[in-house]
């Protein structure tokens, strides 16, 4: 075997079926969607690159543990082994179970958040957005400027920019920061990774202005991954250690399990403060369940216990970032402009340099992610203006300075075979690239209308 080549460390042994639909049959599934891939069912994808939230293939070892799964209501084995590998992982003192993240979201910021409050963040996630809002807070991003240049090469696109986070604290005070935060990776700016120095330089301004730090960690080994690929010093050192480095630098964290937990459903919220502990196992509480389930089955708790350490594993960390340049790089060799460098779990494809004819009030990044199911059953997620142009105070349209089309991959999921598909999708959109409609925003609004959204095509002259 050739030394270095990156392989998949596991093989199949049960199977998915997907179909293939005709050309007509996508464009009427299309039409009856409103032209949003949220509406879409599954079994009109072929390729499902709609999110690689909780659509992971789950190892034999998880499905064994699930048998394990304890269902006591209170105290039950499974939180215990839940709680080891967390605790092993990540090593903060208080360890609550919630279902998904944003309910971590939700339990967290309906404690520490209050109207009039700001938060920080190198970029938030739409749900994070969306939680501090509606408990009052305004979302701040504080990326570095090079995150909005999609072909700069910084190896750290993710970082917060430090400047920045002073000048928001001098300016707003510190009492009016509940908690300063940070998404590793940085989904919202194209999967890319913080760096280790950015982690301790932006946990020595909040513990300097004593605000909590906390890490948003869905996708924390694929960030320790890069760290290890890319920042000096960490080439010998296991993902397992570069995270315990991570985490030690924060006062808690909220997380995703659906993400590097590698299972369908699942979510953390961890923190040192005993008191903000307290205060949020109340909330979990009420929203969620007891302590030692917080909306989970035990069985659950179990297959996030083994998927944690699994997602640590170099050999599965390789093929999984492989994975994500091997279309990242085959997109670029057909001339497909992608956010550079390839992020860690999915590939952005830059649609205003891709379709410069539409504009953003026509939602350029919709119009991709369409003619790619329409071109092959590909699904992807528009994270452009559908996502986040919003109207500000005095009424204007505010959009967002870039339109994306994310294909995020599944965890553990499909073959070279199906990215060769994804390639073949975009190159027939290319192709295309100039006449391709805008559409109108018929149905949705608020800052979550993307999901519900419906559009109707506007087709040109
Ligand atoms: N934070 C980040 C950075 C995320 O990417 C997500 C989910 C969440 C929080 C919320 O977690 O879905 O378990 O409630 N991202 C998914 C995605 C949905 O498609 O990127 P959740």
């Amino acid at each position: 075997m050739q030394e270095g080549r990156v392989l998949p460390p596991y093989r199949i042994k049960v199977i998915e079926p997907i179909s293939i639909l005709s050309l007509d049959e996508r464009r009427d599934r299309l039409q009856e969607a409103g032209y949003n891939m949220f509406h879409l069912r599954s079994k009109d994808v072929y390729v499902d690159l709609l999110t690689d939230s909780g659509t992971g293939g789950m190892s034999q070892d998880q499905w064994s543990a699930i048998m394990r799964g304890d269902e006591s209501y209170a105290g039950s084995r499974s939180y215990e082994r839940f709680r080891e590998a967390v605790d092993e992982i990540f090593g903060f003192e208080y360890v609550l179970p919630t279902h998904q993240g944003r309910a971590a979201e939700n339990v967290l910021f309906s404690t520490v958040v209050k109207p009039g409050h700001i938060v920080p963040n190198n970029m938030h996630f739409d749900t994070t957005r969306a939680n501090i809002l509606a408990n009052g807070g305004e979302p701040v991003n504080l990326v570095i400027d090079e995150a909005f240049d999609p072909s700069n090469l910084h190896p750290f696109k993710g970082n917060m920019d430090p400047e920045k986070l002073r000048c928001l604290i001098a300016e707003v005070g510190a009492n009016r920061i509940p908690v300063v935060l940070m998404t590793i990776t940085n989904n919202s700016g194209g999967g890319q990774p913080v760096s280790l120095a950015n982690l301790r330089e932006i946990s020595a301004i909040a513990r300097e202005n004593g605000l909590p730090f906390f890490i948003d960690a869905c996708r924390f080994a694929e960030n320790a991954y890069f760290i290890r690929e890319r920042e000096p010093g960490y080439a010998d050192k296991s993902p397992a250690a570069i995270v315990r480095e991570i985490f030690e630098l924060a006062d808690g964290m909220t997380m995703s399990a659906k993400k590097d937990g590698l299972v369908n459903i699942g979510g953390i919220l961890a923190m040192n403060d005993v008191e903000t502990y307290e205060m949020t196992r109340t909330r979990l509480i009420l929203m969620e369940g007891f302590p030692t389930y917080g909306g989970l089955a035990g069985r659950d708790l179990e297959a996030i216990a083994v998927g944690l350490r699994e997602a640590l594993d170099p050999l599965y960390l390789a093929d999984r970032v492989g994975q994500v340049r091997y279309l990242g790089e085959g997109l670029k060799s057909i001339g497909v402009p992608v956010i550079e460098p390839i992020g860690g779990h999915a590939v952005y494809i830059d649609a205003r340099a891709l379709v410069p004819s539409i504009p953003q009030s026509e939602f350029p990044a919709l119009s991709v992610a369409n003619e790619l199911y329409l071109a092959e059953g590909v699904r992807g997620v528009e994270i452009g203006s559908v996502m986040f142009a919003h109207e500000s105070d005095d009424g204007t349209v505010q959009y967002p300075k870039m339109e994306l089309v994310r294909l995020a991959i599944p965890r553990r999921m499909y073959m070279r075979e199906h990215f060769d598909v994804v390639i073949d999708a975009a190159k027939s959109v290319a192709a295309k690239c100039d006449s391709l409609p805008g559409y109108r925003l018929i149905e949705g609004s608020g800052p979550l209308r993307h999901f519900v959204a419906r559009f109707m095509p506007l087709h040109r002259a």
